[in-house]
């Protein structure tokens, strides 16, 4: 009997205004990420793209079809990756107001990266103090690392910080497993679509996985 198995769809959303943009650049590689070890579609969408109707909505029967089509991707996702720009010490108020309009129990049980870039350091734990507690309404499953980066740890709009790509394909792992686990328990596939088990830190997991 042949299983008809669907790829997993992540969706990735950032809150920048600007294009390029350092937190679509660090989205963008925690997918990557994923991507090295799951094989999954990544969409990624930023505030760019929902465009100035997101702002002017008031109900989501006012989002334009550009903003409503992220809103429906994100419902619809089998996990997010959710990036913002620190912006006076949060994340951006476009960011924000397009999850205002999410489903509040869309994202229940889904894995979820958070992450988020800076000027500097300064406001850094912005993923641990707000980004993580957004996701915790939803009861989304943030997985346990959130990545941060700023700005001189980027060069020519890419992440270069050793640090902070060792947390980007930590996260990206994180999220795979999670993934992974549940399209198994789904039954959905009878082998965990894990393509890098080696790079998995633990070892307990590693064999898990193995098995
Ligand atoms: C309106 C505005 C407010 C900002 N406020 C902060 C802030 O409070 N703390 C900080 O570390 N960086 C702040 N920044 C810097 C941005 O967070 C930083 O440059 C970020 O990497 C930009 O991401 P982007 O390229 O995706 O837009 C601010 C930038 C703007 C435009």
């Amino acid at each position: 009997m042949t299983i008809q198995i669907r790829k997993p769809r992540i969706v990735a959303f950032t809150g920048s205004t600007r294009r390029p943009s350092k937190s679509r650049a660090l989205a963008e590689a925690i997918g990557a990420a994923v991507r090295g070890q799951l094989d999954a579609d990544v969409a990624t969408f930023d505030v760019v793209d929902a465009g100035p109707g997101l702002g002017a909505a008031f109900t989501r029967h006012q989002l334009t079809p550009e903003a409503a089509a992220i809103v429906d991707a994100i419902e619809q996702a089998d996990a997010v990756i959710a990036v913002s720009p620190v912006y006076k010490g949060s994340y951006t108020g476009l960011f924000k107001h397009l999850f205002d309009f999410v489903d509040q129990n869309a994202l229940a049980n889904k894995p979820v990266v958070v992450g988020a870039t800076g000027g500097g350091h300064r406001h850094a734990l912005i993923v641990e103090h707000q980004l993580r507690p957004l996701f915790g309404f939803f009861s989304a499953l943030v997985v346990p690392t959130a990545v941060y980066a700023s700005d001189h740890e980027f060069l020519d709009g890419r992440v270069v910080e050793p640090a902070v790509l060792e947390r980007i394909e930590q996260a990206g792992t994180q999220l795979a497993l999670l993934l992974a686990a549940q399209l198994q328990a789904a039954g959905a596939r009878p082998e965990l679509p894990i393509a890098h088990p080696e790079r998995l830190e633990q070892p307990e997991q590693r064999r898990a996985v193995a098995s």
